[in-house]
């Protein structure tokens, strides 16, 4: 099927070129959706001005070379192009898509292998909320990139080694491995980290084995490896639990954190130093990729190997990089990490090009993540100042939910399937509906209102279209063609639905998942309109008028599940 925006584009273009020449058949008709007609193009405005012509005269112009078209199109007000399409059109466009399985989503060509590095938590501590921004962003896109036929490779860059493991395995041992499971496996990484971290800022003796064990660990010693395997076991068991109660699609095989990468890091820093990128300075080895300077001007270093011989986190990525790239395959590569990293990634990436372990045809994109807010305007902590637990804050959402659903009369086992898909699904969509960079307050009430850009409004629409087709006895995926949109409502309905297949590809290319919510809700909101409007199911509606109205419900209820299978939130079958 056709794209609307995308046909009118083209034949728009194809105007230009027969009306002014074809050196103007790339120029951008500037066509967006329009309240006086379907569609408004605006190209008549920015080419009169090249032209130095009049903007009405330019517009009829291409009007009158508008030929083989859909549709009807009128000048209007200084210059505008406003253009209707045939109903006819819009119809058989849509029961073409109704009949694709793949509902006008097309797949990239040539496929890619695109790497994505979300989620990495630190092992050294809880997983906070800011880590699950980045799973859930992450996480979409990794679906959309395997939805278009792209070859994924995630990547969860855990933060599991660095000189914090010596004390952390130091406290491990003093309390009993079986103790430190159990509290690891409970989520408890943050008292396990404070109550090492007091030891040692508090204990000589403590702080003298602390400093042995980062060692004995570096040095690849096999007891020590096995209890920071003990240590490592028991906070990805936890980890895990998180991710199914999400639902993210992560697994164990997707672990490379960055202990993964310590056998490469002496290398890494030979291969720079050999090239000629990395120098010495104050000591430190040090990268000073071009373009980047502090605030006094003085260029500014990236710290592969500090002056006491040790390793960094951008050691790690530098090694990172050129393994995916060279191992991996990568062509692209998308870390999903806290906008606070900006600089970190821009000059890693930098570093990478100067060395030339990044060919041009990789590139590699921070898809930064924004903070994470509490109603008060500031960082998400909990009341005494503390960050708060993630498996913490997904029960509240799950608890909540519960008592929202309560009255409706369901079973228990219905009720808690019910409640944890809402209120996973209200956190979820509350994170991805905000564009990615922007910085987002948490908020409960707001994220699991039923009406609004929600979760639960988009799960809602999705399970009363469910319960129409439950009440006419029909399966969606019996209810045939030919559409037939003869209402205003049905028609704005199968519009603005065509237009699904190039919004996911453009949503993957642009890493902008907010905008599949978008279209989404405006999908919701129009089927509102269209189910106020047009009966489906009630008595005295005819045969034949319901029959193609189940028909416009299925493929509205697909792009509804397509497209929340995307974003990974869940769909309760009723709610
Ligand atoms: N563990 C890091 C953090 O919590 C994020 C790692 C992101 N990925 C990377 N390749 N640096 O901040």
């Amino acid at each position: 099927m056709t794209d609307p925006q995308i046909m009118l584009a083209e034949r728009v273009q194809q105007a230009l070129a027969r009306a002014f020449g074809s050196e103007h058949a790339d120029a951008d008709p500037l066509i967006r959706p329009s309240q006086f007609a379907d569609f408004q193009a605006n190209v008549a405005m920015s080419l009169a001005k090249r032209l130095r012509r009049a903007p009405r005269e330019v517009a009829e112009a291409i009007k009158a070379e508008l030929s083989d078209f859909p549709g009807t199109v009128e000048v209007s007000g200084p210059g505008f192009l406003n253009i209707t399409l045939d109903g006819s059109w819009i119809e058989s466009e849509a029961t073409r898509m109704l009949a694709d399985p793949r509902l006008g989503v097309g797949t990239i060509t040539p496929s890619q292998t695109v790497v994505i590095d979300y989620s990495a938590p630190n092992a050294a501590k809880e997983m906070h909320v800011g880590h699950l921004r980045t799973t859930i962003v992450g996480d979409s896109l990794a679906r959309l990139h395997e939805h278009l036929g792209n070859t994924v490779i995630r990547q969860n860059h855990l933060g599991d080694w660095g000189t914090p493991f010596g004390m952390l395995i130091e406290h491990l041992l003093d309390i009993g491995e079986e103790a430190a499971v159990a509290q690891l496996e409970a989520g408890q990484g943050t008292e396990f980290y404070q109550a090492a971290r007091a030891k040692f800022d508090g204990d000589d003796a403590f702080r003298q084995r602390a400093r042995v064990r980062v060692t004995t660990l570096q040095s690849g010693d096999p007891d020590t490896l096995r209890l920071w395997h003990v240590f490592m076991d028991a906070t990805v068991r936890y980890f895990n639990k998180i991710y199914s109660l999400l639902g993210v699609t992560l697994t164990d095989a997707d672990i490379a954190g960055e202990s993964m990468y310590n056998p490469m890091l002496q290398k890494t820093c030979d291969d720079l130093e050999a090239a000629g990128t990395a120098v010495i300075s104050e000591g430190a080895l040090c990268v000073f990729p071009p373009g980047f300077t502090g605030s006094d001007d003085k260029p500014l270093p990236l710290i592969i190997r500090k002056s006491d011989g040790g390793y960094g986190y951008a050691t790690t990525d530098m090694a990172a990089i050129r393994y995916r790239v060279h191992d991996l395959k990568a062509e692209r590569m998308l870390y999903v990490v806290g906008a606070d990293q900006a600089l970190h990634f821009r000059m890693v990436f930098a570093a990478a090009r100067q060395a030339g372990w990044l060919p041009d045809s990789v590139s590699p994109e921070h898809v930064q993540i924004g903070m994470m807010l509490g109603k008060d305007g500031r960082r998400f902590k909990t009341r005494s100042g503390e960050s708060v637990k993630l498996m913490d804050l997904l029960q509240e959402a799950v608890d909540r939910a519960t008592a929202a659903i309560a009255e409706r009369g369901y079973d228990e086992a219905t009720t808690n399937e019910i409640a944890h898909a809402v209120g996973m699904g209200a956190v979820k969509y509350a994170d991805l509906s905000v564009s990615h960079d922007s910085e987002y307050v948490f908020d409960f009430d707001r994220m699991l209102a039923f009406t609004g850009n929600t979760g639960p409004y988009m799960q809602y629409a999705t399970a009363r279209i469910r319960s129409i087709f439950r009440r006419a006895g029909v399966d969606p995926a019996d209810a045939a063609g030919p559409l037939v949109l003869a209402a205003p409502a049905e028609r704005a309905l199968g519009l603005h639905v065509l237009g699904f297949g190039e919004l996911i590809s453009q949503v993957t290319a642009e890493s902008e998942p907010h905008r599949l919510c978008a279209f989404l809700f405006q999908t919701a909101s129009l089927f509102s309109t269209f189910y106020d409007e047009c009966p489906v199911v009630k008595e005295g509606v005819d045969p034949e008028t319901r029959q193609r109205r189940l028909a416009l419900c299925s493929l509205v209820l697909r792009v509804l599940e397509t497209g929340l299978d995307l974003l990974g939130v869940p769909v309760p079958e009723r709610m």
